[in-house]
């Protein structure tokens, strides 16, 4: 088959993102334009901002992701753009602009879910082997999902309440760490020791999560320390915090993996950055003898590369949206 090159677009959230894909795994040519400094001054992402920004911005990350490559835009093979989930100004824009291109240049058009682009950010520089089992873990979700083949998903689980994103960006805010909260803690907890007992977020033997439990604790504990003016050990409780968090998603990983024959182990999601469940889920990986795949950092949190590995396999079935398509704020990965 001629190599399939897909030009994908990424602007769920904060950053406009554009990749050049070859054959759903090579990355040609990449552009993260990220407008976090702008959202921290507000202490999290302003929906209204946000797509202006992006429609700002936007043909200057075309205009640099083509000056990149070799690809000239008659090569391009399919226009793929993230349609759902996100901010629906921020998808509004990434999707008109896609369907423009698509329109001008008479390239057929690839609708793609965000989640399930961050799952496929494991397809890049590797060869997905099925069937696999997939920890999702970002600012929306916590999933433990069993895929038996491209776009075959089974959700073994899920959490309950808050997804663990959230929950490390509301612990952020507590002990006043910046926006974006999750790597914040994750870089405090490296000077830390897990000295404060935490309650365990699930005690039980399913594949769900709960999260909300843990952070509420984290939250009371510290104000009321604070009220009786004892000091908050900010290192230790993000440590105690990181430790009790991720011990439960590594937990319910190895459940699955007694449970189910699976030939690999993938994480994905903003989360996937974290350092510490990187290390943690690899020592999983090495115990029960799995393939494991990690994304490289940049292809963990928001990015179109992802979202061109995913259009591929869309790509090889024909599987094309028309002009009539239009975002949605919320779709699970199961949506047709
Ligand atoms: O996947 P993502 O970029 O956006 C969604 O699709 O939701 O994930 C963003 C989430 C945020 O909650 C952010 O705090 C978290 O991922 N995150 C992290 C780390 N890097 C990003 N959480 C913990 N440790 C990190 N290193
Ligand atoms: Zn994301």
């Amino acid at each position: 088959m001629k190599d399939v090159y897909i030009l994908a677009i990424e602007s769920s959230c904060d950053e406009t993102s554009m990749a050049i894909v070859k054959n759903g795994r090579e990355i040609e040519s990449f552009t993260v334009l990220s407008q976090m400094d702008v959202h921290a001054e507000f202490g999290g992402v302003v929906p209204e901002i946000a797509s202006r920004m992006h429609t700002e911005n936007i043909t200057m990350v075309l205009e640099e992701t083509l000056k990149k490559s070799n690809v000239k835009m008659e090569e391009i093979s399919a226009i793929a753009v993230t349609y759902a989930p996100g901010l629906l100004g921020s998808l509004l824009v990434g999707v008109e602009f896609a369907k423009t291109l698509s329109l001008v240049y008479k390239k057929p058009l690839i609708a793609v879910n965000h989640t399930i682009g961050h799952i496929y950010a494991n397809a890049i520089e590797n060869t997905l082997e099925f069937p696999l089992l997939a920890l999702v873990v970002s600012g929306g979700h916590t999933d433990l999902i069993l895929m038996k083949g491209d776009y075959d998903f089974e959700i073994l689980g899920s959490t309950l309440d808050d997804a663990i994103g959230e929950c490390y960006d509301k612990v952020a805010r507590v002990l006043g760490l910046k926006y974006p909260g999750g790597p914040n803690v994750d870089k405090l907890s490296l000077e830390g020791e897990d000295t404060y007992p935490l309650p365990k977020p699930v005690n039980d033997s399913t594949y769900n999560f709960s999260f909300s439990g843990l952070k509420s604790h984290v939250i009371n504990l510290v104000h009321n320390e604070t009220q009786r003016g004892n000091e908050i050990r900010k290192s230790d409780l993000a440590k105690s915090f990181q430790v009790t968090a991720i011990d439960e998603l590594t937990r319910k990983v190895e459940l699955a993996l007694q449970n189910y024959e699976v030939k690999e182990l993938i994480i994905a999601g903003g989360v996937s950055a974290n350092r510490y469940l990187r290390e943690e889920i690899k020592k999983v990986a090495d115990r029960y003898q799995i393939k494991l795949s990690i994304p490289k950092i940049e292809y963990c949190t928001d990015n179109a590369a992802m979202i061109g590995a995913a259009a591929y396999p869309l790509y090889k079935q024909k599987k094309f949206a028309s002009f009539d398509l239009n975002p949605k704020s919320q779709a699970t990965i199961v949506d047709k």
